[in-house]
């Protein structure tokens, strides 16, 4: 997968990628990060590239020729599968659309920043536009940065064991489980029998009670999701 990140703040954003499971994807080849600086697209010398509102109100709005100008240059470069603008005024993102998004070739993300971007980049090249939920960042970067992360550690082969992104939280509309590790017992706090019991059939089956305890609790909108889904 090859993801190109059209940003205000590239240096804002690089730090993730640079670390852990985000970093071994890319020394592994299964994803390329490619950082382009909407300055570098200005439309003057003095690096031009947001503007006040029509009709009033505060807040600078990003211009629609910069934008254009740099995604231009990339699609004239090879075909993408979708263009996401980062916003808070859209579907949210969750595990669905993650593994959708995790199959795909070239993704370009673009991060808004100030009041966000001329409506009509949204109509001219915008394919898919995702929120990381109901709150207002100081810009798309950090949301981006999440999208990436949730995506790529999908991409097979990325994570070392296979499995276990198959047992995240999500994957089948439940909470995951809880999970402990030695000691079996930590000053009189004991770790439920039948996880040292050796019998896996039964081990899945109370985790699966678990989980399905934990969702009833937390998030049963996730149940009802799943009943309007079969
Ligand atoms: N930009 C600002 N807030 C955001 C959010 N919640 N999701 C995506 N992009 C954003």
């Amino acid at each position: 997968m090859r993801i190109d990140i059209i940003t205000v703040s590239p240096e804002l954003m690089k730090s993730p990628f640079e670390h852990s499971i985000l970093k071994r994807a890319q020394e592994k080849g299964k994803v390329e990060i490619h950082f382009h600086d909407l300055r570098e697209y200005a439309i003057n010398k003095y690096g031009k590239i947001d503007d006040y509102q029509f009709g009033g109100g505060a807040g600078m709005v990003l211009m629609m020729e910069p934008i254009d100008k740099c995604l231009s240059q990339l699609m004239q470069k090879r075909k993408y599968d979708e263009v996401i603008y980062m916003t808070p005024d859209a579907p949210s993102l969750n595990q669905q659309m993650a593994n959708s998004l995790s199959a795909k070739e070239n993704l370009i993300i673009l991060t808004g920043h100030y009041k966000g971007v001329d409506q009509r980049v949204r109509d001219k090249f915008v394919t898919k536009e995702v929120s990381i939920g109901d709150y207002v960042l100081s810009g798309g970067e950090l949301a981006a940065v999440v999208l990436c992360d949730a995506v790529i550690r999908l991409i097979p082969g990325v994570l070392g064991d296979e499995t276990s992104a198959l047992t995240d939280s999500f994957q089948d509309n439940l909470l995951a489980p809880p999970v402990y590790t030695r000691p079996a017992d930590y000053k009189g706090m004991k770790v439920p029998d039948i996880l040292l019991s050796g019998n896996f059939p039964k081990i899945d089956e109370w985790r699966h009670e678990q989980a399905l305890k934990r969702t009833r609790l937390i998030r049963p909108d996730l149940l009802e999701e799943e009943s309007l889904d079969e």
